[in-house]
C-alpha cells in the first residue's frame, strides 16, 4: 500500500467584511456558538490536515490571536490583490511541503467533513485539481464551472463571462484543491488581465489543464457552501445549522416536542431517549445522558446532565453545572459551577453556585448559596442525605454534614455537623391580644381625624 499523502488546508480570512457592519472581523462571528473561523479550523482538523494555515489581513490582532488560539498557523496578506494572491501568501510557510492542499474560505461554516474528504480523495485518486461546485438558486456573481466531457475545463468569473457561460448553473463555491507543488506552480503563472484586475485563484484550472492535468468538480448542496457576507447571511447560516442539528438529534433517537423552538450549539451531545420540551436553548459544552427530560423553557450551557434527570421547566444551568443521575433542577433554579449528586433535588426557586452537593440531598424552595463576598467566591459542601429547609441562606464557605437537617428560613453561617439540626433564625415570640389593641387604637385615631375635618 502506498503511504497516504500529507494534507494541508489554507483558510482565506483576509477579507474586509464591510457588509457585516461590524467592528469585529466577520469570521469571528458565530454560528451554533462557534466562530466561522473555528468551523473552518474544525473542518480542516477533521480531515487530519498536518498543516492548517489562516491567511489574515495586516493589523488584525484580534483575528491573529483567535487563529492562534485555534491552533492555526497565520500568514499575512498585506494587500488584498485577489484569491490567488491570498493563497500565494502561504507559499513560504508551505515551502518543501509536497502533499495535497485544499483552500477553504473562512466565511463558509457549513461544509461537511465528508465533502472535504471527497475532495482529498479525488486528488489521491489521480485528479490534479478539484473544485467544489454547487447549483445556487441564483448564480449571480459566482464563478461558473465550465465542464467538458465530465471534466472541468475552466472557471469563468461572472464579470468576465460570455452570455453562454453566464447561462451555466454550476458555480464555484471557492473551495479548490491540488497538490501544493502544483498549486504554487500554477499560481506563479496567474496574471491579472481580467475584469477585476485581480489574481484569480480560479485561473489555476486552465493553467493545470494546459499542462495536461485533469480537473474535476466535486458537488455539494447550496446550503453546505453558504458563505457569510452580511448579517442576513449569518442568520441564514444559523438557521441552516439549527435545521441540520434538529434532524440529526431526531435521527439519533432524541425526542424534540417542538423541534423548531429548540436551539443547539455545534458540540451539543444528547443521548438517545432524552426528551426535550419546547423553547430550550443549549449553549456550548452540553452533554445529556440517556433518559433525561428537559422540560420547556430551559437555558443550558457548559453543563452535564446525568441519566434520567429532570430539568426545568424554566431552569438555567450555567457552565460547570454537573447534574448526577436521577437528579432534579426545577422551575426558576439557577445552578453554576456545582456538582449535584445522584437523586438530589433542587425543585424550586434556588441559586446554587460553587457547591458540591452529594447524593439524595433535598434542597428546599428558595435556598440560596451565598457564594460571593464582593471579592471572592466561596464553596458550599453538602453531605449525602442532608435536608435543607426552604428559604435557607447558606453563607459560604460552609460545610453541611451528611444527614444534617436545616430548619426553614435559616441564615447558616457555621458548619453543621453530620446528622445535626441547625436552626439559624430568631426565636418567635407571640404577644397575646396585641393585634386587637392595635386595631382599636387605629380606629380611634381615624375617627378623631374625621371629626376635625367636618
Ligand atoms: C470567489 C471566486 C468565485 C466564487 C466565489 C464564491 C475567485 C477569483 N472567484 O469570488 O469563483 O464563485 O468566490 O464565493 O476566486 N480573500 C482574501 N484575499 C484577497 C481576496 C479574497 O483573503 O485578496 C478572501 C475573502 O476574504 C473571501 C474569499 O477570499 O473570504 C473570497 O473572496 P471574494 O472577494 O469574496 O471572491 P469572489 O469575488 O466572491
Ligand atoms: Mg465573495
Amino acid at each position: 500500500m502506498t503511504k497516504p499523502r500529507q494534507r494541508a488546508v489554507v483558510i482565506l480570512a483576509a477579507g474586509k467584511s464591510t457588509r457585516m457592519k461590524s467592528k469585529t472581523s466577520k469570521v469571528l462571528h458565530t454560528v451554533g456558538g462557534r466562530s466561522l473561523l473555528a468551523w473552518a479550523a474544525g473542518l480542516a482538523r477533521s480531515a487530519g490536515a498536518a498543516r492548517c494555515i489562516a491567511v489574515i489581513g495586516a493589523k488584525d490582532a484580534a483575528l491573529k490571536s483567535a487563529a492562534e488560539s485555534l491552533g492555526l498557523e497565520t500568514v499575512v496578506q498585506g494587500r488584498q490583490l485577489g484569491t490567488g494572491h491570498a493563497v500565494l501568501s502561504a507559499r513560504t510557510a508551505l515551502e518543501g511541503f509536497g502533499g495535497d492542499m485544499v483552500v477553504l474560505y473562512a466565511d463558509t461554516p457549513l461544509i461537511k467533513p465528508q465533502t472535504l474528504e471527497d475532495i482529498f480523495d479525488s486528488l489521491s485518486g489521480g485528479v490534479d485539481v478539484a473544485v467544489l461546485g454547487f447549483e445556487p438558486k441564483d448564480a449571480g456573481a459566482y464563478g461558473r464551472l465550465i465542464e467538458k466531457d465530465g471534466k472541468l475545463d475552466k472557471i469563468v468569473e461572472a464579470k468576465d463571462a460570455q452570455a453562454d457561460e453566464l447561462a451555466v448553473t454550476l458555480c464555484n463555491s471557492g473551495v479548490m484543491a491540488a497538490s501544493a507543488p502544483d498549486m504554487f506552480a500554477a499560481l506563479a503563472a496567474v496574471k491579472t488581465e481580467n475584469a477585476g484586475g485581480e489574481y484569480y485563484l480560479t485561473d489555476i484550472v486552465e493553467i493545470i489543464n494546459k499542462k495536461g492535468g485533469e480537473a474535476r468538480t466535486v458537488r455539494a448542496s447550496a446550503e453546505e457552501v453558504l458563505g457569510v457576507n452580511s448579517r442576513t447571511d449569518l442568520a441564514l447560516a444559523e438557521q441552516a445549522f439549527q435545521a441540520r442539528m434538529r434532524t440529526e438529534m431526531l435521527e439519533n433517537g432524541v425526542t424534540l416536542r417542538d423541534p423548531a423552538s429548540v436551539y443547539f450549539s455545534w458540540d451539543t451531545q444528547i443521548m438517545a431517549d432524552v426528551d426535550v420540551g419546547a423553547n430550550v436553548v443549549f449553549g456550548p459544552g452540553v452533554r445529556i445522558e440517556e433518559g433525561a427530560t428537559i422540560h420547556p423553557y430551559c437555558h443550558i450551557e457548559g453543563a452535564t446532565i446525568g441519566t434520567d434527570s429532570q430539568i426545568g421547566p424554566f431552569a438555567r444551568l450555567r457552565p460547570g453545572a454537573q447534574m448526577g443521575a436521577g437528579s432534579r433542577a426545577g422551575n426558576f433554579v439557577e445552578i453554576k459551577k456545582s456538582t449535584i449528586g445522584a437523586n438530589s433535588k433542587i425543585n424550586h426557586l434556588s441559586y446554587i453556585g460553587d457547591a458540591e452537593i452529594a447524593e439524595n440531598v433535598n434542597i428546599g424552595a428558595g435556598t440560596i448559596t451565598c457564594n460571593y463576598d464582593g471579592f471572592r467566591k466561596h464553596k458550599t459542601i453538602i453531605g449525602a442525605g442532608a435536608f435543607i429547609g426552604t428559604h435557607s441562606s447558606l453563607i459560604a464557605p460552609l460545610t453541611i454534614g451528611a444527614g444534617a437537617y436545616l430548619a426553614t428560613g435559616g441564615v447558616i453561617t457555621d458548619d453543621v455537623p453530620k446528622d445535626a439540626l441547625a436552626l439559624g433564625r430568631a426565636k418567635q415570640t407571640n404577644k397575646q391580644g396585641w393585634a386587637r389593641r392595635y386595631r382599636a387604637a387605629q380606629k380611634k385615631r381615624l375617627q378623631k381625624r374625621a371629626g376635625k375635618e367636618t
